[in-house]
């Protein structure tokens, strides 16, 4: 099986359920995911640097596709906002009911071109993210026989009744299991500002107007903050193990004095950090506890980094399964 598809599918329609709700979600098997796919196709790193490099109106095959795609689901959204506004169900527990009630501080709504476009752009930062991150998380699982155990037996001692909020809180194993996951394979791995005021950082000025970078991969990985910082080790993440960083060192707000400031951050920092974060750990660790419970997965090594996408994919995703439970 390929374990990477398979989960970029349970992902998109795990997300366009929650966050888009069930009309998207029940169009997603036809119209939706073309479009969608044509969308995202406007975002591959070779549409992206032409674009970055190309002026904007050099009409790219992917782009003209990207463009048509966006205003088609908008339009799309917008007669689903106008069916809800229609016949009152403003209640729907999905984030499109929650753009369409939000305010402002002023206590003005947002447009129906807004909530459209702030629902397309969730389901944009979510989907590869998660997909690369879950799919990375069930080969490091793999190579570790002794650690997918662990969080088997974890899952089903939690969720003997039912998988809700709050116990998926149990489920601290593979909670570290899945941080560790994204230390060691963040899926944005080149944060960018454009420096707005000239500033010195030790002997190195930085002008204003040039872009400034950060990785990441390369600060999870530094000598100086993690022990054996190759090493895949969940563990680390035990809020009582010493001299090891802890998850909250990402804002330098973490408690261990050894964890450097920035030492983590696979959900960025400062102003723009993702406002994803929570829903990404809802929707990864649900995914894995059903399927820890109902599938077996083994692979031998870890698949080599695809490093021809813009988010580092693996290459040659494919695991081997066996089902534990019969097919509900
Ligand atoms: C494992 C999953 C995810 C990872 C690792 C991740 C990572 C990131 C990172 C690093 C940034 C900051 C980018 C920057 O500073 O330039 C970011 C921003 C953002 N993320 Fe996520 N993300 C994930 C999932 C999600 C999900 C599920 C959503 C939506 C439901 C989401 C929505 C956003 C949005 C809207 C921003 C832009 C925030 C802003 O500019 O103010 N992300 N994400």
């Amino acid at each position: 099986m390929n374990l990477f598809e398979f989960l970029s599918e349970l992902i998109i329609a795990t997300a366009s359920r929650c966050l888009l709700g069930a009309e998207i979600r029940s169009k997603l098997d036809s119209s939706v995911a073309k479009l969608y796919s044509d969308l995202d196709g406007g975002f591959s790193s070779v549409a992206s640097l032409a674009a970055w490099l190309l002026p904007a109106w050099v009409p790219l095959p992917s782009l003209i596709r990207r463009d048509r795609a966006h205003h088609a689901l908008k339009r799309i959204f917008q007669e689903i906002i106008e069916a809800r506004r229609k016949e009152n169900r403003l209640n729907e527990s999905d984030m499109l009911a929650t753009f369409m009630t939000a305010t402002y501080r002023n206590g003005t709504q947002l447009t129906d071109e807004q909530v459209s476009g702030m629902c397309i752009a969730m389901l944009l930062a979510g989907q590869h993210t998660s997909s690369t991150t879950s799919a990375w998380l069930g080969f490091f699982l793999c190579t570790s026989k002794q650690l997918k155990e662990k969080c088997r037996s974890e899952v089903r001692n939690v969720i003997s009744d039912s998988l809700s909020y709050d116990n998926l809180k149990e489920l601290v194993t593979l909670d570290h299991c899945l941080k560790e996951t994204l230390r060691l394979r963040p899926p944005i791995m080149t944060l960018m500002r454009r420096c707005k005021k000239s500033f010195k950082v030790n002997n190195f000025v930085v002008p204003e107007g040039h872009i400034v970078c950060v990785s990441p991969t390369v600060n999870h990985i530094l000598q100086e903050h993690w022990k054996d910082p190759e090493k895949f080790s969940p563990d680390r993440f035990e809020s009582t193990k010493e001299g090891l960083p802890t998850a909250e060192c990402n804002e330098g707000g973490g408690t261990n004095v050894k964890c450097g400031k920035y030492s983590y951050v696979p959900f960025g920092a400062g102003r723009h950090r993702c406002v994803g974060e929570m829903f990404a750990y809802l929707q990864i660790k649900t995914i894995w506890a059903v399927l820890l419970d109902e599938l077996d997965f083994e692979r031998d090594d870890l698949p080599a980094i695809n490093y021809q996408t813009m988010i580092h994919t693996p290459l040659n995703p494919l695991v081997r399964y066996r089902r534990l439970k019969p097919s509900p």
